[in-house]
């Protein structure tokens, strides 16, 4: 039922407000409690990899510190947390031998959040293959779409009794092409046939997840995590808009339309034969298998120029003069209410969850023990306020979660880049609830009064 339009707001009774972490950014714990090597320990470790030679090997120390992580959620009153597994915890080879150690910890942290009234998302693949999986060959292996399917049967039947809203995978574009392709990102490979057969074996995978979870899981709400972006011609140039509408083929349609459709993107698969070589029969199917939700991260847009010399993409991204910036990307909320109604035209999807959104912001703890970042109150606000828009439209919205619960280990970044609601000290790993903390506590309890002056007060201080 929705509010009354007294309230100004169109978010829904049940909507569904969270924060979200990830495994290897914040658990720490590397080689604890029988945990096996991922690509990201093997990453970290090569020079030039992570700024300053950084690693997630203590990150937010989450994996002796989770109580407190959950009692920090309850006293803000977030009602969900999404998490992922690490999947070398669970299976320390990433196949064959179970270590109960890494199951224990999961189903003590889901046991906590179910007592403190928090509902558990589970994203099973954040980025951390098990090592011993890269070398028989990672993604670009066949092998590998079912050793996953295998860890989520795993692992659903452990927690499936409990949990029962399971994200596959988080951005398997990031996976394929900053992994694969750039080699920005683990594994580091810079290969383009590999990466467009890591494209392939990701969605066959997400689709044999699926399948094995519905087997397990009491009462299955399964979805994927897609990074979408409006993607923008960086002039009027034909060659401008013709760069655009491929890397939107890259970038969105090659993930949303063999999930949603059942297909790959005619234009891109027109031009990459060996993205299609990888498929095998039945397997579109697989990966089409009908979802309850769509899982979207939104952060930014894209603006591009035709440039033929990067593989692939064919085109690079620029920052137009004059706009807003994150020590990041572009801050453009619209984009995200273009996103959402763009889904529902062309995909009419089932439910949507923004699944991450939210902002770096160099934070201090001030003197008075404070740590005051308007900044990213007005990102989060702006954004929602997005949500709102689209919701208002019609599009089936159902929930939002901020990146991130904590400040963490932002991947080849180091720990320059806090994104937390809650400050970590990397001295003493104390945690402080920034005051957009707070502000997404008052959100969380009473949406309208938060977001709109004109009935309760917008305070972004
Ligand atoms: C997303 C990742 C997440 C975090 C944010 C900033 O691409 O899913 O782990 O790094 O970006």
């Amino acid at each position: 039922m929705p509010h009354s339009a007294a309230d100004s707001t169109s978010f829904p009774r049940g909507f569904t407000w969270g924060a979200a972490t990830a495994a290897y950014q914040i658990e720490g714990a590397s080689q604890e409690g029988g945990r096996g090597p991922s690509i990201w320990d093997t990453f970290c470790q090569q020079p030039g990899a992570v700024e300053r030679g950084e690693s997630g090997e203590v990150a937010a120390d989450h994996y002796h510190r989770w109580q407190q992580d959950v009692g920090l959620m309850a006293d803000l009153g977030i009602g969900a947390y999404r998490f992922s597994i690490a999947w070398s915890r669970i299976l320390p080879d990433g196949r064959g031998k179970v270590n109960a150690a890494g199951f224990d910890f999961y189903s003590r942290l889901v046991d906590a959040l179910l007592e403190r009234g928090i509902e558990p998302y589970i994203t099973l693949y954040h980025w951390d293959l098990p090592q011993a999986l890269q070398e028989r060959g990672g993604w670009a292996a066949r092998d590998t779409a079912h050793h996953f399917a295998d860890y989520a049967h795993q692992v659903g039947s452990r927690l499936g009794d409990r949990v029962s809203r399971w994200i596959t995978h988080n951005e398997p574009y990031v996976v394929a092409f900053p992994g694969h392709l750039t080699g920005d990102l683990a594994p580091g490979l810079r290969d383009s046939a590999v990466a467009l057969r890591v494209v392939h074996h990701l969605l066959l995978s997400h689709g044999l997840a699926v399948e094995a979870l519905r087997d397990v899981v009491a009462r299955p709400k399964v979805g994927i995590t897609l990074n979408l972006s409006p993607i923008y011609p960086a002039s009027d140039l034909e060659v401008d808009h013709q760069a655009a509408l491929w890397r939107d083929g890259i970038f969105n349609r090659l993930f949303l339309d063999p999930v949603l459709r059942g297909r790959y993107p005619e234009d891109v698969a027109a031009k990459y034969g060996a993205l299609l070589r990888a498929v095998q029969a039945g397997d579109m199917e697989r990966i089409a298998t009908p979802l309850d939700f769509l899982g979207v991260n939104y952060y930014t847009r894209s603006v591009v120029r035709h440039d033929p010399a990067v593989p692939i993409l064919e085109s690079t991204q620029i920052r137009p003069e004059g706009n807003e910036y994150s020590d990041m990307w572009e801050i453009y909320p619209p984009g995200l209410h273009e996103l959402l109604v763009r889904l529902k035209s062309d995909y009419a999807p089932v439910d949507l969850y923004i699944t991450e959104n939210g902002i770096p912001v160099p934070d201090t703890l001030d003197a008075d023990g404070r740590v005051r970042d308007p900044r990213r109150i007005r990102y989060l606000r702006d954004h929602v306020l997005q949500v709102e828009r689209a919701i208002a439209d019609g599009v089936p919205v159902r929930g939002y979660f901020v990146w991130s619960l904590l400040d963490n280990f932002e991947w080849a970044f180091g720990y320059r880049m806090r994104f937390g609601l809650v400050y970590v000290d990397w001295g003493t790993q104390d945690r402080t609830v920034k005051d957009s903390g707070r502000w997404y506590a008052r959100l969380v309890g009473d949406p309208p009064s938060t977001l709109h002056p004109g009935v309760g007060g917008t305070d972004l201080t």
